[in-house]
């Protein structure tokens, strides 16, 4: 089912499992601030420690060498190496994923960065953050510094994570840092965020001649809430958002039409300049799945003008959304189809799920474990229908800091003992395991107790 260089993998993020936040030189980003702001985060938890992996990541390379994985997508955190994200580069930073990235190829484990995990350095938020178009070229400034430091060892690289989610949960939503409620300027995060992309991919063909580069970004499966045209309309003018938004401009060279006519004058204009940037050839896609989304028409709505609606009966994971594996299957064709066959990475891909361990930190996740056998066979289906799918990383190596959610919810297939810093890895990681060492066979058993 799966070719045989396949990349099998596990993902992280620097202010998710770091924790070091004021070692190292390291300076202050959003998320310190969000997360310190109370009312913001579950139970006013912040990253401040989360996995202390700053100062135990040669124990969790071990671990992984020991998960048999290949490949490590991990973010490099923009105030580790440049504070201010400007200018002075902080050697300590620089050399704290140097001895990562030395560590993990010295396990045979092939190191995945991606430049930008969410943790914009607060500075550049002062000065007006992403909805202003000079930090794109702040951006490429970091990027390249990164790509100067790191260039030479480590060749596949992801510019941003989910650029939808930096731009709606933190400029519209508020959910996440920094927490502004403006349409206006979760539009213009959006265009600044494409431009970062595109100055980053322009600077590493210099600088990395021979690496691959690519972006990732967040899909769902869109379906309508019923057979009216209003609702397929709705689940239109949703997929054009969700999944148009970003991938449009990068493949395709413009906005969709869906958009533009919903937003007018508020969405940013892609100009000759821009899109030479934005459109320039990057070597993979990488996508973040977890669900689907089913979408009615709300004519009473602002924007949009849409409504999630849920399934009743339809199975959730600790999050709150659907488990709908078949959707993985579907949005892997429907971007083969539209962006004329890019080589594809699942990026991310997990579950949350309520679990207590033993007195021995052991969890026997079965739920984790059939959601990811689940999405891996429709992956599988994927392939076999032309899709070019080339590795899979799985959402996450051990439980971290979730976000607005805190500690609370548990996406790891290693458990993280947040008191004594303690991981063991859960049934999930050691199926997982079997499965890589197996080359992608998903025989193994899936409902006893390893
Ligand atoms: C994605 C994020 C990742 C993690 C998962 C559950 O949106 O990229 O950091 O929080 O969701």
């Amino acid at each position: 089912m799966f070719p045989e260089d396949f990349l099998w993998g596990a993902a992280t993020a620097a202010y998710q499992i770091e924790g070091g936040a004021r070692d190292g030189g390291r300076g202050t980003s959003i998320w310190d601030t969000f997360s310190h702001t109370p009312g913001k985060t579950f139970n006013g938890d912040t990253g401040d420690l989360a996995c202390d992996h700053f100062h135990r990541f040669r124990e969790d390379v071990k671990l992984m060498k020991s998960l048999g994985l290949h490949a490590y997508r991990f973010s490099i955190s923009w105030p580790r190496i440049q504070p201010d994200g400007t200018g002075t580069v902080n050697a300590a930073g620089v050399d704290f994923y140097s001895e990562l990235m030395d560590s993990l190829l010295e396990a045979e484990i092939v190191p995945v960065p991606t430049l930008y995990h969410w943790d914009l350095p607060q500075k550049l938020e002062d000065g007006g953050g992403w909805p202003n178009r000079e930090t794109a070229d702040r951006f490429a400034d970091y990027a390249d510094v990164v790509f100067r430091a790191f260039g030479d060892r480590v060749n596949q690289w992801i510019t941003l994570n989910e650029p939808w989610c930096v731009a709606h949960l933190g400029y519209f939503s508020g959910e996440h840092a920094p927490g502004r409620k403006s349409l206006g300027d979760c539009l213009s995060a959006g265009h600044t965020l494409l431009l970062a992309h595109g100055k980053a991919v322009e600077r590493f063909r210099t600088l990395v001649p021979n690496g691959t580069i690519g972006i990732t970004d967040n899909v769902a499966a869109v379906h309508p809430a019923s057979s009216s045209s209003e609702d397929f309309a709705a689940a239109s003018r949703w997929d054009a958002y969700m999944n148009g938004w970003f991938l449009d401009p990068i493949f395709l060279g413009d906005y969709p039409d869906l958009l533009k006519s919903v937003f007018g004058d508020i969405l940013p204009t892609i100009t000759e300049a821009d899109r030479k940037l934005i459109t320039l050839p990057t070597d993979f896609l990488g996508i973040n799945y977890y669900s689907r989304s089913i979408m009615a028409d709300d004519p009473s709505g602002d924007g949009l003008k849409v409504r999630g609606v849920s399934q009743p009966d339809a199975p959730v994971t600790a999050m709150g959304w659907e488990i709908y594996p078949d959707g993985l299957r579907e949005i892997l064709e429907q971007l083969t189809a539209r962006y004329a066959k890019p080589a594809l990475y699942i990026t991310e891909n997990g579950a949350a799920f309520d679990e207590v361990a033993d007195g021995d930190g052991v969890v026997n996740d079965i739920p984790r474990l059939e959601y990811l056998k689940a999405h891996f066979i429709s992956a599988g289906e994927a392939i076999q229908n032309g899709v070019n799918l080339k590795g899979y990383f799985v959402w996450s190596l051990m439980d971290n800091f979730e976000w607005a959610f805190g500690y609370d919810r548990r996406f790891g297939i290693v458990h993280v003992d947040y008191g004594t810093q303690i991981r063991t890895p859960k049934a999930s990681a050691k199926w997982y395991a079997e499965v890589i060492a197996s080359g992608g066979q998903l025989k193994q058993r899936t409902n006893e107790r390893p």
